[in-house]
């Protein structure tokens, strides 16, 4: 049977989408090759978040075309997800090489259509429709065996997929469809089988997965259809964590900060995107708080969970941003005190209401910006991580660490990953570390130290 490599760009969405696509392949008899260059059939999994991961994939597939195609004529060549969808036959029409366009809702027949390609019944294939159910599709989990690291002790799990907040400045509208949500009990099934197979952490993944239900599910005793579901997922056995990415402020209501107070399984920890601190900018991007509400939301948060990690994701250089709103966001991030935030320049996306707005930021501005919000976030995360020294804390080993196989790899319940001298006994394990000194965003732990006192 012929070989496949899947090279992800993109989130956490976009790479529980490739294990999927890659345990479908495997199921049907495909083997996963270590490299493109060995590989029968390529698949690049796309990301149009910004411009710069389009191009990133863009020149990777005209690399890959020249080198791969020149000397093995026969190698399949495919996009799939958010590219592919936002940009269909015109992929095709760019790159006479590939074969393969998949979009956001046809991953699961991503099986079949090499099947056709590979036996001749179709050579150039196209398919980027809204399919019904698709989002129920995303399912299959590769655990063993060829497994990336560290996914048999954590894993994530599709819950729902679309977005309908249409934020000005975003392209996942158009790119992932409706919110469309999957059953309770289908979840639950899958979540339970994961248990079975010895994961111990799972992660739940939506584009906007507070949103979770909200058109299927009623609200039952003041709780949203997504801590119902949280809820169902905690009386799982085996499960000893969850996690979930990436959620809208507006999910935060009274419901879900309880749940992290009422929930041991629910991880402390949260990641918020909060894209501006100017009320005037928020209001540009129809994000449907203010930076009151947000800081507020923090501070419950903090309330119930005064260790809990908090992460977020900032824009700078949104259209009309004067250096007034751009100082809001600074400010907002003096006083959030996130351990750690995801800093973007603005990127104008095809059909936004944003692309058009007057007022687009030159990119020195952007850059300036960038580096100055760069600044406070790092400093500030900095003295989170270093206020972390000295103190026990309770991590999940995921496995050898990628950089130095030496050390192993886990991740507190906050999400602060730790690094430690391990072995493969560890991997894992639930287990109490000191930690002893912090790198950047990481800290140093020793399993030692706690069984000496
Ligand atoms: N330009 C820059 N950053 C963007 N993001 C989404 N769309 C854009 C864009 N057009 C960022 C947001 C979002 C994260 C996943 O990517 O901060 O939370």
């Amino acid at each position: 049977m012929p070989s496949v490599y899947i090279k992800t760009y993109g989130c956490q969405m976009t790479e529980r989408d490739s294990e999927s696509v890659a345990a479908q392949l495997v199921a049907k008899g495909y083997s996963l090759a270590a490299s493109e260059s060995v590989a029968d059939v390529v698949l690049l999994n796309t990301c149009s978040v910004r411009d710069m991961a389009e191009q990133k994939a863009i020149g990777k597939m005209q690399n890959i075309a020249a080198d791969v195609r020149r000397n093995r004529p026969d190698v399949i060549l495919g996009f799939m997800g958010c590219m592919a969808q936002s940009r269909g036959q015109r992929l095709i029409d760019q790159l006479p090489d590939v074969d393969l366009v998949v979009g956001t809702q046809k991953f699961h027949r991503a099986a079949d259509y090499i099947d056709d390609i590979l036996s001749g019944r179709r050579q150039k294939i196209v398919e980027t429709d809204a399919e019904q159910g698709s989002e129920a599709a995303i399912r299959e989990h590769l655990l063993h065996g060829q497994a990336q690291r560290g996914r048999s002790v954590s894993a994530f799990v599709s819950i729902m997929q679309g977005c309908n907040q249409y934020c000005t400045f975003c392209i996942v509208p158009y790119t992932r469809g409706e919110e469309r949500s999957r059953s309770i009990l289908d979840i639950v099934a899958e979540c339970r089988e994961l248990a079975q197979g010895g994961v111990k952490e799972i992660t739940l993944l939506g584009q906007i997965v507070t949103s979770y239900g909200k058109r299927d599910i009623p609200a039952r005793d003041g709780k949203s259809a997504f801590v119902q579901f949280i809820e169902a997922a905690h009386e799982i056995e085996g499960l000893e964590r969850i996690r979930f990415t990436s959620p809208h402020p507006k999910g935060y209501g009274a419901d879900l900060v309880a749940a992290y107070a009422r929930l041991p399984k629910l991880c402390p920890s949260a990641h918020l995107p909060l894209q501006s601190g100017s009320d005037r900018v928020l209001k540009a991007m129809h994000r449907g708080y203010t930076r009151a509400r947000f800081l507020e939301i923090l501070s419950q948060l903090r309330h119930v969970q005064p260790e809990i990690g908090l992460t977020t994701d900032i824009i700078v250089g949104f259209p009309g941003e004067t250096a007034e709103d751009f100082n809001d966001t600074i400010s907002l991030i003096n006083e959030a005190q996130f351990d750690n935030a995801y800093l973007f320049k603005y990127s104008q996306r095809k059909d936004t209401t944003a692309a058009e707005m007057p007022g687009q930021i030159a990119d020195e501005l952007k850059e300036e910006r960038h580096a100055r919000a760069l600044e406070r976030i790092n400093a500030i995360g900095r003295r989170r991580y270093e206020s972390q020294v000295g103190k026990t804390a309770q991590i999940l080993v995921e496995g050898p660490s990628k950089n130095n196989p030496a050390r192993y790899m886990g991740r507190t319940r906050c999400n602060k990953i730790v690094l430690f001298d391990g072995s493969p006994r560890h991997q894992g394990q639930v287990m109490d570390v000191k930690i002893t000194r912090t790198g950047s965003f990481t800290l140093y732990g020793d399993p030692a130290i706690l069984n000496l006192e």
